[in-house]
């Protein structure tokens, strides 16, 4: 019932960790391998390894998370090596994620990506807000182009890219007339709302140590956001440009609100890191119960399907 058929496969249901959760080492991959998601992707990758910011740099709140981790992770060849070992024993394509601290890196990761027999999907991850010093690649849509022109001059392997939220229709428009004129097989919004900031008001302080609490917030906080970002993309990218909708799924009723937006796949971060890879278990289920309950015998019949008031 939740078959989705995404690039050249069919995966048994369309849930996936959102990458920085639970796929930083290779025994969390093998968690999510084991797990009832329908596909897996790695944390962003840098061409060598990083310890990522001082602690603490993560933190759960009441409404969702605040994170400013700084793209900790092993290094391009720890993830590579999982890859190509996982892709001999399985036939569902694993997700790899890099984000290199400049335009050179994120070439040179793609170019080992590409000279390699990695045959999954990439993400370039044009929106890690929280390295200190490197702004939001795809905030700047200049730059943005000039890297996908450089990308795809020789990246010929499917690609994706993370973007982080929008807030502005000149800015959905904009964006997507730039991704238009790629052959990206997807486009995964959104990253977490950057530059957040919670206060504990007990203590009178902020809860994470980096950039003086300042960190990007997932969750409930962000699933409006994320609604519009993926319906603002669906409606304007060329259908041939699958939407990855990430941002506030707890539950199926957050998961079928996004397929109805227009989502392929979905991306749960925060509540994954709340609830660790049982909740796979929980949302396809909770998503099968609603669609039961609608009559809906497959995703496709109510994908991309919201309605606007018209009268
Ligand atoms: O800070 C981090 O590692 C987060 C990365 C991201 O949000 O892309």
């Amino acid at each position: 019932m939740l078959t989705t058929s995404f690039f050249d496969h069919t995966f048994e249901n369309p849930f996936m960790n959102a990458s920085g959760v639970h796929c930083m080492t290779h025994e969390e991959l093998d968690e999510l391998a084991a797990s009832k998601a329908g596909a897996f992707i790695t944390k962003s990758a840098t061409l060598e390894s990083r310890a990522g910011n001082p602690e603490p740099r993560y933190f759960d709140v009441p409404l969702g998370s605040i994170n400013s981790m700084g793209l900790p992770n092993k290094g391009l060849d720890y993830y590579l090596d999982y890859a190509l070992s996982y892709q001999e024993k399985q036939t569902r394509p694993l997700f790899f994620s890099v984000a290199g601290m400049s335009v050179e890196e994120n070439l040179e990761m793609l170019w080992v990506i590409q000279k390699s027999n990695f045959n999954g999907i990439t993400e370039l991850n044009l929106s890690c807000p929280n390295v200190p010093g490197k702004p939001q690649v795809a905030y700047d849509f200049p730059l943005t182009k000039t890297i996908l022109t450089e990308v795809f001059q020789f990246f010929t392997k499917p690609l994706g890219v993370k973007l982080p939220p929008y807030f502005d229709m000149a800015h959905f428009d904009e964006m997507a007339e730039i991704l238009n004129q790629f052959p990206l097989t997807y486009v995964n919004s959104i990253n977490s709302i950057g530059n957040g900031l919670y206060i504990d008001p007990m203590t009178e302080s902020v809860v994470i140590k980096p950039k003086d609490g300042f960190g990007g917030i997932g969750g409930e906080y962000v699933k409006p956001t994320a609604l519009a970002n993926v319906r603002a993309f669906y409606t304007r990218l060329n259908p041939s440009i699958k939407i990855i909708g990430t941002g506030g799924i707890r539950s199926g009723q957050d998961a079928f609100e996004h397929l109805l937006c227009g989502a392929t796949m979905l991306q749960v971060g925060t509540e994954l890191h709340k609830e660790g890879p049982a909740i796979f278990e929980r949302l396809t289920a909770e998503l099968t119960a609603i669609m039961d309950e609608k009559g809906y015998t497959s995703i496709d019949e109510f994908r991309g399907k919201l309605k606007t008031i018209n009268v």
